[in-house]
């Protein structure tokens, strides 16, 4: 099969073009990666070119062997449905997890997304916890959620209370919450450390005032993530922009009844008395 027309390479092109028609991916704001089945790969592999290994910049042992489709670094997602041999990439995981290789697209040169770190960490955390059920990891640069990260304490607490009490069924969505990582230089280990230390409890990670990590089984849950944590975001910050304080809420206990008849756990933790 010619690799364009894979399922999961239509799926990953799909997805990236749903962020960018969302407006959560200026320039080359943003990166998607999905962790590819081994069927998958056998689907394409007629068409690998194997380019030079090249170090992750962090060690995925638990990866070794694996493909990922990859958006380019610097690469727009506005143009990953216009041109997908330039902007992204499927890459191959070497023995040991340290290294990777470029067996298709960045067909104009290039790299991996700058974010490789963060992505492959988070996957190789979600690999694990979700006895490899979650393949894809997403970071875009949403706008309200960002803005949220100006106004609210940046605790895991916080963000998810505020973010559960703008729309019921936020809880049922992500019923673990959200994780905050205080702002950090991005692009390197240290972030990717932090952000996969919160995917050991959250699907979501908020990067101070410059986006959020989703991660899922696949790229209708993975977006859906997203877009319902930004949706919340969304209703915040209007409702902060007409007054401060809430005249009505959904309570602690509205949470504990939702909990009882959606069949969520919802952490004690995030219904504290305010
Ligand atoms: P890349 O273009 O390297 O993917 O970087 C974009 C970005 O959002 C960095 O956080
Ligand atoms: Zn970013």
């Amino acid at each position: 099969m010619k690799f364009l027309e894979a399922g999961f390479v239509q799926g990953f092109i799909r997805m990236a073009n749903d962020g960018w028609e969302q407006g959560w991916h200026e320039r080359n704001g943003g990166n998607l990666s999905y962790r590819v089945k081994p069927e998958e790969v056998e689907q394409v592999k007629e068409d690998f070119e194997p380019k030079e290994w090249q170090p992750i910049g962090t060690d995925v042992p638990d990866l070794a062997g694996e493909y990922f489709l990859v958006t380019g670094s610097g690469k727009y997602f506005r143009n990953v449905i216009i041109d997908p041999a330039d902007s992204m990439c499927m890459i191959e995981v070497d023995e040991a997890g340290t290294n990777y290789r470029v067996v298709w697209g960045m067909v104009n040169g290039g790299r991996p997304t700058s974010e490789l770190p963060s992505h492959l960490m988070n996957h190789e955390v979600k690999k694990k916890a979700t006895d490899g059920r979650y393949r894809v990891v997403y970071h875009a640069h949403t706008t309200n959620l960002i803005a949220l990260t100006f106004v609210l304490p940046l605790k895991d607490e916080v963000f998810t209370r505020e973010l559960w009490e703008m729309a019921t069924e936020c809880p049922v969505v992500f019923p673990d919450g959200v994780g905050v990582v205080d702002w950090m230089v991005p692009g390197g280990r240290e972030i990717a450390v932090a952000t996969s230390e919160l995917m050991k409890k959250y699907d979501v990670a908020v990067w101070a005032h410059h986006g959020m990590f989703a991660t899922g089984e696949d790229f209708d849950l993975t977006f859906g993530l997203m877009h319902t944590v930004e949706k919340s975001a969304e209703i915040l910050v209007k409702m902060l922009s007409m007054r401060s304080d809430k005249l009505q809420t959904i309570t602690p206990d509205n949470f504990r009844d939702l909990a009882r008849d959606f069949k969520v756990t919802l952490p004690e933790k995030f219904l504290y008395e305010k």
